[in-house]
């Protein structure tokens, strides 16, 4: 069954009829928006006067010279339509309108500029009467103020002050300080081999530059030098990187006297006036005899890890062979030499259970020296 009303039933709206007057008409409808949106100066000096930033400028330049549908770019385009008489008369209206409407537009952003340039002068001024945020101050790492103060306090014993390379040759890392080619010393597990064809290595302490010392000047003579050493070693008391001080004291009645009053002195100054030493005979192959000084433990001895004395200095006559190595003639010239460990001497000074503390770079422990 069919519904009451039937869409049929309805004509048609006459579409077909009424098209050729619309597509007619739009043409006309664009032209007078065009024509009556034609820019009046009035309206755009009075936009561009209230307008109060950069962007809002912006915008009103936009709206007048937008390369689609700006108002005065559609009315420059309109020209094209007009009769030649009209384009010309037109043509230098919108000339001089466009000339006014972008020297008002440079004019306000001058405005603008100016005055938020005031006004920052206003509002940023300078207030001489805060506070600075705190400078943080640094100092120098604890084992070079040491080996500075060491330095002082041997100079002050008569020692010149020297220094030498940490990539060593084998010749003066080990073979003219008499270090035998069996001695452990040389074993791959302690050095840091760099090169087996020049036979180099990462110094394993400082005592090469005694031997460069000594082809250097002649006798008599004094001297330190301290730098870093490198051996495959870490724990408690020992890092694969470290300090030591080299001391070597040569003329023709320097004696073993000599060497304890000055070790002695050094670790009083340098360690603390009191601390506990002991003397024990040692064997390295660069001095004969050879003797170790340990300083014992201050404070709580439950701390320390390596129970209550730590060796720190390595010391002796030089060897008769290591001058003569040298071009030196032992009948002559006669010294001591000594290798102090930095690190463990700022242990004992400072009490401090762990060697690998001065390298991890921790700010908390740096910052108490
Ligand atoms: N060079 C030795 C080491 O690193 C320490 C040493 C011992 C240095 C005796 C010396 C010395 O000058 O005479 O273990």
């Amino acid at each position: 069954m069919k519904g009451r009303f039937s869409v049929t039933a309805f004509p048609l709206f006459p579409l077909n009829l009424f098209l050729p007057f619309i597509l007619f008409l739009i043409p006309i409808i664009l032209y007078t928006t065009v024509c009556m949106s034609l820019p009046s100066l009035d309206e755009y000096i009075g936009k561009i006067s209230i307008v109060s930033s950069i962007e809002q400028v912006e915008a009103v330049r936009h709206e007048l010279f937008g390369r689609k549908a700006g108002v005065m770019t559609l009315a420059m385009k309109d020209l094209a339509e007009k009769s030649p008489e009209e384009r010309r008369t037109k043509g230098q209206e919108l000339n001089v309108l466009k000339v006014k409407l972008e020297a008002l537009i440079s004019a306000r952003l001058q405005a603008i500029a100016t005055l938020s340039i005031d006004t920052l002068a206003e509002g940023d001024s300078l207030d001489v009467t805060l506070d600075l945020p705190v400078a943080e101050k640094g100092h120098k790492h604890p084992i070079h103020e040491y080996i500075r103060k060491a330095e002082e306090v041997f100079g002050r014993m008569g020692f010149d002050t020297a220094s030498g390379p940490e990539l060593e040759t084998e010749d003066y890392n080990f073979n003219k300080l008499n270090i035998p080619e069996s001695h452990p010393a040389r074993d791959l597990q302690d050095t840091f081999w760099v090169s087996s064809l020049d036979r180099t290595v990462l110094r394993t302490h400082t005592s090469p530059m005694q031997i460069r010392y000594m082809e250097e000047k002649k006798p008599p003579f004094r001297m330190i030098c301290a730098g870093k050493v490198y051996r495959k070693d870490s724990d408690a008391t020992h890092s694969p990187m470290f300090h030591q001080i080299e001391g070597l004291m040569i003329g023709k009645t320097v004696s073993l006297a000599n060497m304890k009053a000055v070790m002695e002195t050094a670790v009083r100054e340098l360690v603390d006036p009191n601390v506990d030493f002991r003397w024990r005979t040692g064997y390295f192959p660069f001095v004969e005899p050879g003797l170790e000084m340990d300083l014992r433990w201050r404070g709580d001895e439950s701390k320390s890890r390596e129970g209550r004395w730590l060796e720190v200095v390595g010391c002796g006559m030089v060897h008769p062979q290591v001058l003569r190595n040298v071009g030196i003639d032992p009948n002559e010239f006669q010294g001591f030499a000594f290798g102090f460990g930095v690190e463990r001497m700022l242990m004992i000074r400072h009490q401090i259970p762990d060697l690998r503390s001065f390298f991890e770079g921790d700010l908390r422990f740096l910052r108490q020296f």
